[in-house]
C-alpha cells in the first residue's frame, strides 16, 4: 500500500515526506468542478445551480461513502463556448476533480463535450436544455429538461383548448430551434396551423420590433421560448408595453420564460399566462417542502427555481454514484450507474434513460397566479413520465 492509499484507508500517517489527514488528503475527497455563469446577465443562473447543490449538501450532509465532496465553482461568465472548454480542462488538468457538473446554457455544454470525453470524466447536466447534447458524449448524463420534452405538451394542451393559429418567438439558438420545432410539429401533426415564426438574438435582444410584428399578425395566440432571467423580464416587459394581451394574443411559453426566481418581479403583467415545464416551486410534494427548506438555509430570500432543483437532483444521483462506488470513481461505471438510476425529486419523480442518459420526467401544465398575495406557477394539468420526443 502506498502511501496515497494509506491516507485513503483512513490511516493517519507520515511517509516518503508527504504528510495526510483524514480531513485534507486528496484521496478522502470528491471533487466536483461545477461550471456555470456566475457573472454577467447570465448570472442568476450560477446563483441558482449553486445554491441548489449547496442545499443538497445541506440536507445530505457534504460526506458520503467516507469521503468529503468539495465543489469547485467557476464562472463561465455567460454563453462562451472557449471560457467553458478552458475552464472544463482546467478543472480535469489543474484540479483533478472526479466530476464536471453544472452547465447553465447550451453552447458552453457543447463545448465542454470532447473535453469530458477524452478524459472519460463523467459530466452532469443541472439545465442546459437542447436535445442534441447528450449525444456529444457517452459521459454525458442530464436531470434537467429538454426544451421539445416540454414543449411538445404545451403544443397539444394549446390545440385541446381550442387555439389553431399560433405565431411563435423563440432564441437564436439551439434550445430555441428545439422549442420552435417541437411546437410546430405538435402542433400541425393535430392540425393547428403556425402563421409566423421569429428567432430573436441571445444577446442584447430587442423585443419591441418582433412583437409589433406579432401583433400586426393577429395570431390568436403566440407561443415563447426565451431563457430564464434577465431575457425573459425583457420580454414580458415588451410584450406588456406592446399591448399584445390586450389585443387579445394569449401568452402560451415554456416555464423559462415565468422563471420562479423572478416571476414575482415581474408583477400582475403574467397573470393568467399558460406555461409547460417541470418544475414549479409550488409543486406540492413532501421532497418539494424538504428541498424549499434546505434552499432557505442557504438563500433566504430567493426562490428557488427550475435550475436550482436540476442542481440539487444532479447532486442526488452524483452521490448515488459515490456510494455505489464506495468512493473510487471511475467513469464507464460511473455512466453506468447513472443509466436508469431513478429518484424522487421535489418535482416529481424522475429517470435518467438507459439508453440515451436523457431524463424522463412529468411535465406539468401551470398557469400564473396569485397565491397568498404572492405570484406562483400553479399547476393543473400533468402529463407523465415524458421523453424527449426526438429520442
Ligand atoms: C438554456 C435553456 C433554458 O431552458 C434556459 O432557460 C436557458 C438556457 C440553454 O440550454 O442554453
Amino acid at each position: 500500500m502506498n502511501a496515497i492509499a494509506r491516507c485513503a484507508a483512513g490511516v493517519v500517517t507520515v511517509a516518503l515526506g508527504l504528510v495526510c489527514s483524514l480531513a485534507s488528503a486528496a484521496g478522502d475527497t470528491i471533487k466536483v468542478g461545477v461550471l456555470a455563469p456566475m457573472s454577467g446577465t447570465f448570472a442568476s443562473y450560477g446563483q441558482q445551480i449553486t445554491t441548489g447543490a449547496k442545499a443538497f449538501m445541506k440536507r445530505n450532509g457534504d460526506t458520503v461513502a467516507g469521503k468529503k465532496v468539495e465543489l469547485i465553482i467557476r464562472d463561465t461568465t455567460g454563453p462562451a463556448p472557449d471560457v467553458a472548454k478552458r475552464l472544463a480542462q482546467e478543472l480535469i488538468v489543474q484540479d483533478d476533480v472526479d466530476f464536471i457538473v453544472g452547465f447553465g446554457l447550451t453552447p458552453n455544454a457543447l463545448a465542454a463535450a470532447p473535453v469530458v470525453t477524452e478524459a472519460k470524466k463523467p459530466m452532469i447536466i443541472m439545465n442546459a436544455a437542447t436535445s442534441i447534447i447528450t449525444t456529444k458524449s457517452p459521459y454525458i448524463a442530464r436531470v434537467s429538461f429538454t426544451l421539445a420534452q416540454v414543449t411538445e405538451p404545451m403544443a397539444q394542451w394549446a390545440y385541446k383548448t381550442g387555439l389553431r393559429k399560433v405565431y411563435t418567438a423563440v432564441a437564436d439558438y439551439g434550445p430555441g430551434f428545439d422549442a420552435e420545432a417541437a411546437f410546430k410539429n405538435g402542433f400541425t401533426k393535430l392540425g393547428g396551423e403556425i402563421v409566423g415564426s421569429v428567432r430573436i438574438p441571445l444577446k442584447n435582444p430587442e423585443f419591441g420590433p418582433f412583437l409589433q410584428r406579432i401583433k400586426d399578425a393577429k395570431p390568436q395566440a403566440l407561443f415563447v421560448f426565451v431563457p430564464a432571467g434577465e431575457p425573459a423580464i425583457g420580454f414580458m416587459k415588451a410584450y406588456t408595453e406592446r399591448g399584445l394581451a390586450s389585443a387579445g394574443i394569449k401568452l402560451i411559453t415554456t416555464g423559462d420564460v415565468l422563471d420562479d426566481g423572478v416571476i414575482e418581479a415581474m408583477g400582475d403583467d403574467v397573470l393568467g399566462v399558460i406555461s409547460t415545464h417541470h418544475y414549479s416551486v409550488a409543486h406540492d410534494s413532501p421532497e418539494n417542502a424538504a428541498f424549499r427548506a434546505s434552499y432557505a438555509q442557504i438563500n433566504a430570500t430567493q426562490r428557488p427555481n427550475f435550475m436550482a432543483v436540476g442542481a440539487y437532483d444532479g447532486m442526488a444521483v452524483l452521490y448515488e454514484v459515490v456510494r455505489k462506488l464506495n468512493g473510487n470513481i471511475d467513469g464507464d461505471k460511473a455512466m453506468q450507474i447513472l443509466r436508469g438510476l431513478n429518484l424522487t425529486s421535489p418535482r416529481g419523480p424522475i429517470q435518467i434513460d438507459a439508453e440515451t442518459r436523457d431524463i424522463v420526467q412529468n411535465v406539468y401544465v401551470r398557469e400564473a397566479k396569485k397565491v397568498g398575495g404572492k405570484i406562483y406557477n400553479v399547476e393543473f394539468e400533468t402529463f407523465p413520465a415524458v421523453k424527449d420526443p426526438g429520442k
